[in-house]
Order: C-alpha cells, then structure tokens, then sequence
C-alpha cells in the first residue's frame, strides 16, 4: 500500500491509471478503523482493481467542537489493518489539502427535507459538512464506485443524493453493518465506551430488535414512545426513536404493515452518540 498525502499526487496517479482502464473502488473513513471499515474494504477489493482508502477528519461534519477535539486516532492501527486488507492507496491529507480557501465560502449542499429530520435536525450542519468533504474527495479521487456503510443509513441516503447529482457516472454500493457478537454495531465511536458503557451499550441494538420483532401495524406512538422510556430507564439520553419509510425516510406515525421501513435510533451513553438501524 503507498500513502499519498497530497491531493494533487493522488489525482495525477488515478487520472493516469483511470486512462489505461483500471477501475477504482473508493472507501472514505475517518480512521479508527475497525471490521465495518474493512468489509467495505474487500467490497471494493471484489469488485475493482485498485482500492483507495481516505482517512481524514473532517472538522466542518462536527456541530461540536469537542467531539471533534476527541475523535479516537489509532493511525498505525489503521495502516496495519488496511494493508492487511488490500488497500493500495491510502490518501491522508491535511486540512490544508483538504480545504486549500479555508473553512470561508464553503459549498452550500440543498439537501432539502432530508436535512431536517434524524441527525439533521439532531446535529445542525452535519450534513453540509460531510458533502463538502465527500464532494472533495471524489473530485480528487475520481473513483468507479463509492462504498458506505448501512450503519449511517441517513448519511449514505444524503450522499447517494448529492453523488447522484454531482458525479453521476460514480457508482454507489451500500454494504451491511458489522456487529461485535453481543449485536452492538461497530463504530469508531465504541472506543470510547468505558467497560460499563460497552455493555449498556448494546441495548440500542436490542431494542432495535424488539420493535423489529413486535411491530405491528397501525399507530407507532406507543412503541416509539415505550422504546425512548426504556432506553432512557437504562441510562441513556435519547436524541431520537423513529421508524421511516425506508426509501425517503419520512417519519411514520402509522404503518400500514406493507410498506418497507427502517426503525433508526441515536442515543447518547454519558458523552458518547452511538447511532444504529434496522430495516424491516
Ligand atoms: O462516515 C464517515 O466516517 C464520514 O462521515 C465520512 C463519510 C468519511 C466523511 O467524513
């Protein structure tokens, strides 16, 4: 694997391979790699001849700065693993390369009604920062297909959006989430869990499944609202229990038992936000 820091470099290495017909899986990450960031790495790795991984930090996807100040780093791990996995380029830019202007005159992305809901109305501008990131990188990386991963169900519905539109020859895989045995879906985030935290944590994917389990069709409310009472019992703040359609995440007060959804949850354990979902 080489790493390529420049976003220049790394452009002028892909154009070049791109004209002589080898095809570009392209993986982004914000490091603190673990087996969900892999398994989009070896979807990539089946489906084209080059892989490239990016590990970049976006400050503009933070509404809070201190969850920004303590994303977990592990950047030798993350080396060791994506070599292990095949990866051929990993790009590891600054925020320099990333944003050459600067944080003023940033893209403005009209996501519309997508942007209001979830963690868009949860987390004011998460959003607009991950397009402005993503909108970079594939204009440096340029790649045959894009990989995301179905834990951040909304953030692939908003990305497949704006790619769509943007870069409509990049295809778009969305690829399963990766649990630890107990159910807890893998995420950077769960390294910050103390030991009491991981196991309370779990609870988010249990009760993910007792509504999968006894949803029933007709009005919501009172699973949604006995799912929060729950959550919440066994310690956790609850930014929001909701089931949506799963096409356009329209929020659902009633189901009428036919109509695929997705039950999604974001809940803080003390400091930490662990989101997760499961579609019906
Ligand atoms: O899902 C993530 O890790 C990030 O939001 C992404 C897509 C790498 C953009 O910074």
């Amino acid at each position: 694997m080489i790493i390529i820091k420049k976003a220049g470099d790394i452009k002028n290495q892909l154009v070049a391979l791109t004209k002589i017909g080898i095809s570009i899986g392209f993986v982004p990450t914000m490091g603190a790699l673990h087996t969900g960031h892999i398994s989009l790495i070896e979807a990539a790795k089946n489906e084209n001849e080059l892989v490239v991984c990016s590990i970049f930090i976006n400050p503009t996807q933070f509404n809070d700065p201190k969850d920004f100040e303590i994303y977990p780093v592990t950047i030798e791990k993350d080396i060791y693993l994506l070599e292990k996995a095949g990866c051929s380029i990993l790009f590891l830019p600054t925020v320099d390369e990333m944003y050459p202007d600067g944080f003023k005159n940033l893209s403005y992305f009209k996501l519309g009604f997508i942007e209001t809901i979830l963690d868009g109305k949860y987390r004011p501008g998460h959003f607009q920062g991950v397009c402005q990131v993503v909108c970079r990188l594939l204009e440096i990386v340029l790649p045959n297909k894009l990989y995301l991963g179905q834990k951040d169900f909304q953030q692939s519905m908003v990305l497949s959006k704006i790619a769509t539109i943007a870069y409509p020859s990049i295809q778009i895989g969305i690829c399963p989430t990766q649990r630890e045995p107990d159910g807890l879906a893998m995420s950077s985030r769960n390294l910050r869990l103390t030991t009491e935290e991981r196991l309370l944590a779990v609870n988010i994917y249990l009760t993910l499944k007792y509504i999968q389990d006894t949803i029933k069709p007709g009005d919501l409310t009172n699973v949604k609202h006995g799912a929060i009472a729950a959550l919440t019992a066994k310690g956790f703040k609850v930014d929001y229990i909701e089931i949506c359609r799963k096409n356009n995440l329209e929020i659902l007060e009633n189901w009428d038992g036919n109509t695929a959804i997705v039950i999604l949850i974001a809940a803080f354990l003390n400091s930490v936000r662990l989101i997760d979902n499961i579609v019906v």
